[in-house]
This record gives C-alpha cells, structure tokens and sequence, in this order.
C-alpha cells in the first residue's frame, strides 16, 4: 500500500525538487532516484559543480541559485514542493576529525560549521520563502545521529557533532517558522545511517552496517514519502523512527 504522507498527498499536482548537494555519493543517488519519480516534474540539482552552481562560502552564489530556481518556478508554473539538501563536510583538506580535545583547530572548526551548519542555514534564508504557502510541501537537510546530544556515549568528533547539533536546531526554528506560513509543510532533519561515500570512507570499520548510497536513498525517499506536518521538526533515522536532540 503507498504511503499517505506529503509526499504521497503531493503526488497528484506535481513539483519541482530542488536537490543541494547533488554531486556527493547520497546526493547523486537521491537526485537519480527522485528523477525517476512521476511526483516530480522537474528536479534541479544545486552544488560546486552542478547545474546551478553554489558554494557556501559565498552567499551570493545561494541568493543567485535562489534568483534562477524562482524564475524556473515562475515560468514553468510549478511550485517547489520538495527541497532536500545532501550536503556535508566530516573530513578532507580542513582537517580531520578530533579523537580529542587536544586536536581542536580552528581552520577546520571553521569549515565544517560553514558546510554543515552555515551554508543551510543560507539555503534557509534564501529558499524557505519559495516554498508555496498552500498545499504540502517537504524540506529536509540530512544531519547525522551523532549530532544528537542525547545519543552521545562515545565522545569525539568535536566539531562534526556540533555541527550537527546545530544543524538541528536550525531545523526545528525553521519548521516552526515554515508551519505558521504554511500548515501542511514538513521540515525534518535526517540521519541516513553509514553509507559507503568518500564521506565515511576512512572511518568504516568491520561491524558497522555501510549500505550502498542507492539504497539509502531509496530508504530516504521511503520515510519521506511517510511524512506528515506533525512530524516536523523531528530528527529522523532511514528506518522513520525519530532520534531523541
Ligand atoms: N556517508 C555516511 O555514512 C553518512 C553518515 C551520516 C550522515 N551523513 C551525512 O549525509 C550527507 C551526505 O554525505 P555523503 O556521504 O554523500 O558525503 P559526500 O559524498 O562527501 O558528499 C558531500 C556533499 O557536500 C557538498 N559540499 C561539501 N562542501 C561544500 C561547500 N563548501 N559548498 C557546498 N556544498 C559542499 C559536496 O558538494 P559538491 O558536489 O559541490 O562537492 C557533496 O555534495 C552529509 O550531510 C553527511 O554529513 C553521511
């Protein structure tokens, strides 16, 4: 049986999708998988190297993102009823991340708050106002469980957690913004569980559960289709069971 939920409900007056983050290994699976979908009629993916091009480091790139995808709304008639952002930062030319307080540094505190929790707070800015004010529409950022406060029992990953923290907190402000303008809208966080990315590539260790990005994806899109406007605000896993902040 399919899901009744706001993807489900919007199905019958197809979209656009807009996917951030499309060029990384969550983000390209999302972006093929929500392509195939006859919800959409049109997804635009937005990154450093796709179609519109933007950069967190620069908010003009976001607001000149922002600018093309209300045009594309506005001549083709579709309203922007999906908005999933994909992207993420846990290690690379920055740095990686600290096993321990002494490994604190400021240059990669600085990047992976900028991708993680800077850069989609922008999008928020920027793109929340062209979600329609009628009608369902979904907006949702993946985050990660080790952001949750509650969950932590192991320690480290200093900045990446709180990055993630904060990311869903920005979540839960936004869909409490995003409900008073339009009550059958939905924003969540999601946590997609490990998946084999160049994200957590150096970290999968023998017993951790690494699922191919198609899968997750589909697992995603899954829990998203369940959705209801009284979901939002939640941190969500891929399995739909909703992680305590
Ligand atoms: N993989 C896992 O096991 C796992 C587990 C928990 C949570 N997550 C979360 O899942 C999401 C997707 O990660 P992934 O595994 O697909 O990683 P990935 O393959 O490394 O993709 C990372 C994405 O972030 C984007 N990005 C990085 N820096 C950026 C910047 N300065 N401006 C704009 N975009 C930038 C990249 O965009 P470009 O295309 O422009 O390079 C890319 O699309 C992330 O939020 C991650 O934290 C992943």
């Amino acid at each position: 049986m399919k899901p009744e939920g706001a993807l489900a409900a919007q199905a019958s007056r197809a979209g656009l999708a807009v996917v951030v983050g499309a060029g990384g290994g969550l983000g390209a699976a999302l972006r093929a998988q929500l392509q195939a979908d006859v919800s959409y009629a049109r997804v635009l993916a937005l990154g450093r190297n796709s179609e519109l091009h933007i950069d967190y480091a620069d908010e003009a790139s976001i607001s000149a993102a922002a600018h093309e995808v209300a045009g594309i709304c506005a001549e083709s008639g579709l309203e922007l009823r999906l908005l999933l952002v994909a992207s993420g930062f846990l290690h690379g030319e920055a740095g990686q991340p600290e096993r321990s307080w002494t490994h604190l540094d400021m240059a990669y505190l600085q990047h992976v708050f900028l991708v993680n929790t800077l850069g989609p707070a922008l999008l928020i800015k920027h793109l929340f106002p062209l979600l329609p004010k009628r009608g369902p529409c979904v907006a949702t950022f993946v985050s990660a469980r080790v952001g949750s406060i509650a969950d932590n029992a192991l320690g480290g990953w200093y900045g990446y957690r709180a990055s993630k923290a904060a990311l869903n907190q920005l979540v839960k402000t936004a869909s409490i913004e995003l409900t008073r303008r339009n009550p059958d809208s939905v924003c969540v966080a999601l946590h997609p569980g490990t998946v084999d990315t160049a994200l957590s590539q150096p970290f999968a260790k023998t017993g951790l559960k690494v699922r191919p990005p198609e899968q997750a994806a589909t697992e995603l899109l899954g829990v998203l289709a369940g959705l209801k406007p009284t979901d939002t605000g939640a941190l969500m896993d891929y399995q739909g069971q909703t992680v305590p902040f």
